[in-house]
């Protein structure tokens, strides 16, 4: 890791900018390779990610783990972040100012990591890293280029895994959103222009995740090592 890596990881830990920190068991900054070319963007820690200290551990992390699976990778292979930190009270929706609060973390991450593809997980990454208002049931597989914390990304929408986890049409358009990413990723390496969208029918979108109620029989995951 480098000096800048570390010294924003200790910065993340301490942080101290908004109310959540009174609530949080520890922060949650992110995990997976520091140089990974892949990062992916979830909203925030619920429960089971805040006693963990690692993002993504429940159902909806299982789910993340199996669309990995199916395009050949594993979490250590890509790194996995969230808009905030810490754990709302009651897996709550973040609020815009914990949102701005918190902001400035993800995009020193994205400077840091200067990944190639930045995939947002629902509407909470996919407006905040867009910039634009449009929800992800619009946005979802639509690639886009942009800067971020610097760098030149390529932006990649996604459903967030725990609204496809009840809602099978979604989870199948969430597998065929990611069934592009290696395409996307060869297209990046080689400068060429990203592959054509799938022809393809829209499944209905909940705006939030599946409440952390909802999610039970949590399987343990290794800890790749904090960012
Ligand atoms: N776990 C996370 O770390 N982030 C989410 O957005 C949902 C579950």
């Amino acid at each position: 890791m480098t000096a800048l890596a570390r010294f924003h990881r200790d910065e993340v830990l301490n942080c101290t900018r908004c109310p959540l920190s009174e609530g949080r068991t520890q922060v949650v900054p992110g995990s997976g390779d520091p140089d990974a070319e892949i990062l992916f963007v979830g909203e925030a820690p619920g429960y089971h990610e805040d006693k963990q200290g690692v993002p993504f551990v429940g159902q909806a992390g299982s789910l993340l783990d199996e669309l990995l699976a199916g395009i050949g990778l594993t979490r250590a292979d890509v790194f996995v972040a969230n808009v905030l930190k810490c754990r709302p009270p009651s897996n709550r929706d973040p609020r815009p100012e914990e949102i701005e609060a918190c902001e400035s973390h993800l995009f020193r991450q994205i400077g840091i990591i200067s990944p190639a593809l930045v995939c947002t997980l629902g509407n909470f990454a996919t407006k905040l890293l867009s910039g634009r208002p449009e929800g992800i049931t619009r946005v979802h597989g639509h690639e886009l280029s942009l800067t971020l914390g610097g760098r030149e990304v390529l932006l990649y929408p996604l459903f967030h895994p725990a609204a496809a986890l009840y809602t099978p049409a979604m989870k199948d358009t969430l597998r065929a959103d990611f069934a592009r990413i290696p395409g996307l990723v060869s297209a990046l390496r080689e400068g060429a222009p990203a592959p054509p969208l799938p022809e393809r029918s829209e499944p209905t979108a909940t705006a939030k995740p599946a409440s952390e109620a909802a999610v039970q029989a949590e399987p343990e995951h290794d800890q790749l090592g904090l960012f």
